[in-house]
């Protein structure tokens, strides 16, 4: 009896011991999961659904008469030393053949709005001079001007968009700029271009009526612009097969209200595209492109996330008037907006280039690609010397910085059909705040292959990313990755390849299925076939 009391309570004893042990087991097993599940991020692809072509011209470029970016970027002269070709730089225009520009906005900007194109025709020694107001007060001297552009253009195999003058110009001058490039025929405007030397009109399609008209452009309110537009843009002829897209100055950042008044008042019918500026930049403390810290890299980080925010109030407006999407959405400036580099002359908004700015363009790129039913059209700014640059410019040398290195990584989107993505992924958390620690996009060529391009904002830890690929049996991976050691690594004359794009090894493909680990701070894209 006695015994058996004593057994029995051993056993309770051993058996709630080993429930414990089980429980705890159980639980470990579970803390660990979860753990682990909340580390991996997760990517669908849905190969066999896309729908919509990535337009090429989202990768389009803007370059204003501002600092160097034409002077000194594109344009030397013809009796430089500098190499060039009827005065345009070789060497600028092989850098951006590579990653095949597909449009180029001219002559601005604010520039736009206080240049008068019959002062840049003729011989190059009687063209008139003028005080460039906007940017540093420097002489312009008007040598890089109608043909000067249209020559780049050709140079460059890139479709031109013009911006022309509302802010300081006439309906007249706007409407013979458009029949001296386009009209073919007995005109006094397309006698004027043979006289000048070019026999065959140019065709351009592209045509920005003014730019920034809620600031620069003439401080106009939107009703205003909205009837200005209209008459500016019933004597833009068209001549000839040429169809003129024309584009309406559009909002600032997050003025929904200029949107909403050009949507109702021009309505689809009366434009091709609406433009939109979106800077990431701080206004009251833009800050320096190189010296910052960890807290300078994210706050970029959040100001750049918001475009999507941006974009799709822009966007819900658009669809309110115009349902079936005949307008485009022209992103036409967007990139970073940082202090001048210490010594620059503040007019000519010079700045650095870092690996910061290399996944700023990889989010914007992804977020327009996955919008590209509305969004027809973008322009960084600007290509050459001036804010985000692809390409800096001292005397005869040239240096690619991280931003034009994502713009070739992903010119494979170009033209191909975007496929549909869900993502799930960790945090990226700074103090109290978080982002999302992934952005992505995907799209399927004309050859069949799969691009995805995918930025791991985070500059502390890597990401293992598990992407499944439904709709084909891949048997192919490749990537690229654009990283570095430290978040403000840039490449300067002296180091021209600090930043620059390498083989990404850390990928496999295994039933099916693609597992990566994506470094900090990267720029990743794969090919898969
Ligand atoms: O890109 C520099 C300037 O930014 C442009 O001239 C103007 O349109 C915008 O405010």
């Amino acid at each position: 009896m006695y015994y058996n009391k004593i057994w029995r309570r051993v056993s309770l004893v051993m058996m709630s011991k080993c429930m414990v042990a089980v429980l705890s087991i159980v639980l470990f097993v579970g803390v660990v999961s979860l753990t682990a599940a909340e580390n991996v991020n997760k990517l669908i692809v849905n190969t066999d659904q896309g729908k919509e072509t990535i337009n090429r011209h989202i990768y389009g470029h803007f370059s204003e008469h501002l600092g160097h970016c034409i002077y000194g970027g594109y344009w030397v002269g013809e009796d430089s030393d500098i190499p060039n070709t009827r005065g345009i730089r070789n060497d600028v225009v092989e850098a951006l053949r590579k990653i095949n520009i597909p449009n180029l906005r001219w002559p601005g900007g604010c520039f736009a709005d206080e240049y008068h194109w019959m002062d840049g025709i003729g011989p190059r020694n009687k063209r008139p001079k003028m005080i460039n107001t906007h940017w540093g007060g420097v002489t312009e001297d008007n040598s890089f001007g109608t043909h000067e552009f249209l020559d780049l253009c050709e140079q460059l195999g890139t479709e031109p968009y013009i911006c022309g003058n509302v802010g300081s110009g006439t309906v007249e001058e706007m409407s013979k700029w458009v029949e001296y490039l386009n009209s073919d025929g007995i005109s006094p405007m397309s006698d004027e271009r043979r006289k000048n030397g070019r026999d065959k009109a140019w065709g351009v399609k592209y045509w920005g009526v003014g730019n920034e008209n809620w600031g620069c452009g003439g401080n106009m309110t939107p009703e205003f612009y909205a009837d200005q537009y209209k008459r500016f843009a019933t004597y833009c002829r068209n001549y000839g097969d040429n169809r003129l897209l024309k584009i309406a100055g559009g909002a600032n950042t997050d003025d929904y209200n200029w949107t909403e008044v050009l949507m109702k008042k021009i309505t689809p019918r009366g434009m091709w595209g609406l433009s939109l500026h979106y800077y990431t930049t701080n206004w009251w403390n833009k800050g320096s492109a190189t010296e910052y810290d960890k807290k300078g890299y994210f706050e970029v980080m959040d100001r750049c996330l918001n475009i999507s925010k941006v974009i799709d109030r822009h966007m819900t407006i658009m669809d309110k008037y115009d349902p079936e999407k005949r307008v485009a959405l022209v992103v036409d400036e967007w990139g970073t907006w940082f202090d001048v580099e210490p010594g620059t002359n503040p007019g000519f908004l010079f700045q650095q280039n870092t690996i910061r700015d290399a996944i700023v363009a990889g989010i914007h790129l992804n977020e327009f690609n996955k919008r590209c039913d509305r969004i027809k059209m973008a322009n960084i700014a600007q290509t050459i010397n001036v804010l985000q640059a692809l390409i800096f410019t001292k005397d005869e040398k040239m240096l690619l910085t991280p931003t034009y290195h994502v713009f070739e990584m992903y010119k494979v989107h170009q033209d191909a059909t975007l496929l549909p993505t869900e993502l799930q992924c960790t945090d990226y958390k700074f103090g109290d705040e978080k982002l999302p620690a992934l952005n992505a996009s995907a799209s399927r060529d004309k050859s069949g292959k799969i691009h995805i391009s995918i930025c791991n904002l985070d500059p502390n830890k890597s990401a293992k990313l598990d992407c499944e690929l439904r709709g084909i049996k891949a048997k192919k991976v490749s990537g690229r990755v654009l990283t570095t050691a430290a978040i403000n690594s840039h490449n300067t004359f002296d180091n021209p390849d600090v930043v620059h794009p390498t083989i990404f090894k850390d990928v496999k493909l295994k039933r099916g299925k693609l597992t990566a680990t994506l470094p900090a701070k990267s720029v990743v894209v794969f090919e898969i076939e």
